[in-house]
């Protein structure tokens, strides 16, 4: 058997794909192990369970900027994810983008979920886009992160239908339930060895 898979988790929100990939870890459905989850956002959900479970749950003041970390908070964030000795980057709801130092860090070992099917709706509230675009198709997508807006090469996807009447919460909370498959089953293949970090 393979040594555990060694995540670091970044999140800004409630934290409900990283739950997803907390129970399936419980499960015994992943073979892969937590090492710190970090969030930018004091308050966040994320940190309260992650705390609540005992796992190394960190705050990092972000600095003034509100789409990026300020430069020294990102070497920070660094420090921290090799120090906890991390195989894998996991963005579950990270609300910033990714900069060089992380980037450079750790090549093609981050991954984010993004609740489209890429490239269609980047950006911020797919969901509303979606309905906006009037499409009867939207999903979710698991991707490698690169200096782009959500443009990282793409590594699965589920489908989910738009339903006459949708609001944005009920498309948003429809594409969730396919979101918390979708990420355990991508990580159970970097688990496994089927793709390389
Ligand atoms: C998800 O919809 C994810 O696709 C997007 O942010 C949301 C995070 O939700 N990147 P949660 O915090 O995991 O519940």
């Amino acid at each position: 058997m393979q040594s555990p898979l060694r995540l670091g988790i970044l999140g800004s929100g409630k934290g409900s794909n990283f739950r997803a990939i907390a129970e399936a870890i419980d499960a015994g459905k992943l073979n892969a192990e937590v090492r710190v989850v970090i969030s930018d956002v004091e308050t966040a959900g994320i940190l309260e369970f992650a705390r609540a479970r005992g796992l190394r749950a960190e705050y990092l003041a972000p600095g003034r900027f509100k789409t990026k970390l300020e430069p020294e908070a990102e070497e920070r964030l660094v420090k921290l994810l090799k120090e906890a000795d991390v195989d894998l980057v996991v963005l579950a709801g990270y609300m910033r983008m990714v900069k060089a130092p992380l980037l450079e860090a750790f090549p093609r070992r981050i991954i984010n979920i993004h609740p489209s099917l890429l490239p269609q709706f980047p950006g911020l509230e797919a969901w509303k886009q979606a309905l906006l675009a009037g499409v009867n198709e939207t999903g979710c997508t698991v991707h490698y992160v690169d200096s782009g807006m959500d443009t990282g090469e793409v590594i699965a996807q589920i489908a989910v239908p738009v339903h006459e009447g949708d609001t944005p919460e009920t498309l948003h909370a429809r594409i969730q339930v396919a979101e918390h498959a979708l990420y355990p089953m991508v990580l159970r293949q970097f688990a496994a060895g089927e793709r390389e970090c």
